[in-house]
């Protein structure tokens, strides 16, 4: 199993903020080992309790182990771009949303505005959870969304709004040339961009 290459980490915070959110990062280099069901469902439970309008609780996820039948189906639908380093990722997990609610008081069902916004927050709380117990989390929104909705047998209701690879960080030389020089945490705007007091 290839070892984890050393990485340099030049993330600085604006503000001091717990270690977590700079160490978190996306790596493509992964080992291809085995994880188990379990430890993705660890990372599922975290995401469980992110906040969402209404508690309506709008994410739904289906894991895919590498061993599992349906990997290479689901494998298929990704971009070339995103195939070259996700074959050795150990599990693709689907992150979807249900865009229905229920009405307040009612057996009725009505749209939430919300379930996208809501289940990024429980991606969010997923990648960190993934990340304090050893893992690393890659989105991949580059893939057909149409073909992965039919490998999953997705109702229509719902929206598939992105593929989590998971897996254990493996070693960068596995990589093309241009991933390589990627593989390590990259920068952010600054946040005196991104956040203002009192109108944009
Ligand atoms: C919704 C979403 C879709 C993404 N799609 C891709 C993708 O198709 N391919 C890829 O290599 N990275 C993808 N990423 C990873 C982002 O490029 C990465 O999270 C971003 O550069 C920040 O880096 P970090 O996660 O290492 O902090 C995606 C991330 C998110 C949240």
């Amino acid at each position: 199993m290839s070892q984890a290459s050393p990485v340099t980490n030049q993330r600085k915070a604006d503000y001091v903020i717990d270690s977590q959110f700079t160490e978190r990062w996306s790596p493509r280099a992964y080992t291809g080992e085995i994880i188990s069901e379990e430890e993705v469902m660890k990372m599922l439970e975290a995401a469980r309790w992110a906040p969402s309008s209404n508690n309506a609780q709008p994410w739904r996820f289906v894991i895919v182990l590498r061993q599992d039948p349906e990997w290479d189906a689901l494998f298929e639908t990704l971009n070339p771009v995103n195939q070259v380093w996700a074959h050795k990722a150990s599990a693709l997990v689907a992150i979807a949303s249900y865009q229905l609610a229920a009405k307040a008081g009612s057996p009725d069902l009505v749209a939430n505005g919300m379930h996208a916004f809501d289940t990024g927050a429980a991606w969010a709380y997923m990648a960190m959870q993934a990340h304090l117990h050893g893992w690393s989390l890659h989105g991949i929104g580059g893939f057909n969304k149409e073909a992965g909705a039919q490998v999953l047998k997705m109702p229509a209701d719902h929206s598939l709004q992105m593929l989590a690879a998971v897996g254990k960080r493996g070693d960068a030389a596995q990589l093309p040339d241009a991933l390589k020089e990627r593989e390590a945490p990259n920068a952010r705007k600054p946040l005196s961009a991104l956040a203002k007091r009192g109108s944009f």
